[in-house]
């Protein structure tokens, strides 16, 4: 068929016109001179190439090295995050975002860097599409755990499950989810974070959050 006969082809659907919006709005409020960090995941995917078109004079760090293999490809300067105590500003997406501000990350498993990015920074920008947006988080929360114990983690954990077919984080560790409901995320991740074998999860606490902006809005 003579490809001139196919019509139009369709546009980007408005959850991706929206994440395109959300990234756009994110990239303006960097400036010269900034450390920003870079989240990681489709949204995110949108940002880099709007941060580049703005030829600022920045420096980042990567939170994956999908992200950084991306970010230095359209020219933006990445540094490793051994070189930078403190960030201006972090910016991600998000699988989950709640009215009290809580959210869940590591979707695509990049939880635990995108945590340490995220707080190492003076204002976390979170950029999401509308369907992001729930009345309570819930799981799955994305867990990573060490490859040592592995067994007995999971045992202490109960309802977590190694995530198929994922491969290891780049630190080595195995990406897992908590799959029961829950009520409390404070008391969740408190839980979490007492559990030994538990490099990190998800659940990120809305004092972490500086800004979330929802494509569109
Ligand atoms: C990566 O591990 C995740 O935390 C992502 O930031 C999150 O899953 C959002 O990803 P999308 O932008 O692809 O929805």
């Amino acid at each position: 068929m003579d490809p001139t006969d196919a019509g139009p082809r369709p546009g980007p659907s408005p959850t991706e016109t929206e994440k395109r919006q959300a990234a756009v709005a994110a990239a303006e409020l960097v400036a010269d001179g900034m450390t920003v960090g870079l989240g990681t995941g489709s949204t995110v995917a949108y940002l880099l190439p709007a941060l580049a078109a703005r030829r600022l004079d920045i420096r980042c760090v990567a939170t994956s090295p999908r992200t950084e293999t991306d970010a230095t490809a359209l020219g933006l300067r990445v540094e490793a995050f051994s070189q930078l105590d403190r960030l201006a500003v972090a910016i991600d997406g998000a699988d989950q975002v709640d009215p009290d501000g809580w959210i869940v990350k590591g979707g695509g498993g990049a939880h635990v860097r995108e945590k340490i990015v995220a707080a190492a920074a003076e204002s976390f920008v979170v950029i999401v599409s509308s369907d992001k947006e729930v009345p309570r988080i819930g799981p799955p929360v994305p867990l990573e755990l060490l490859p040592f114990g592995l067994a007995a983690t999971l045992h202490e954990l109960g309802c977590a499950r190694v995530r198929p077919s994922t491969p290891p984080s780049p630190d080595g560790g195995v990406i897992a989810d908590w799959t029961d409901p829950f009520d409390d995320p404070a008391a969740l991740a408190t839980y979490l974070d007492s559990v030994p074998g538990v490099v990190g999860h998800g659940l990120f606490h809305p004092g972490m959050v500086s800004t979330v902006i929802v494509g569109g809005r």
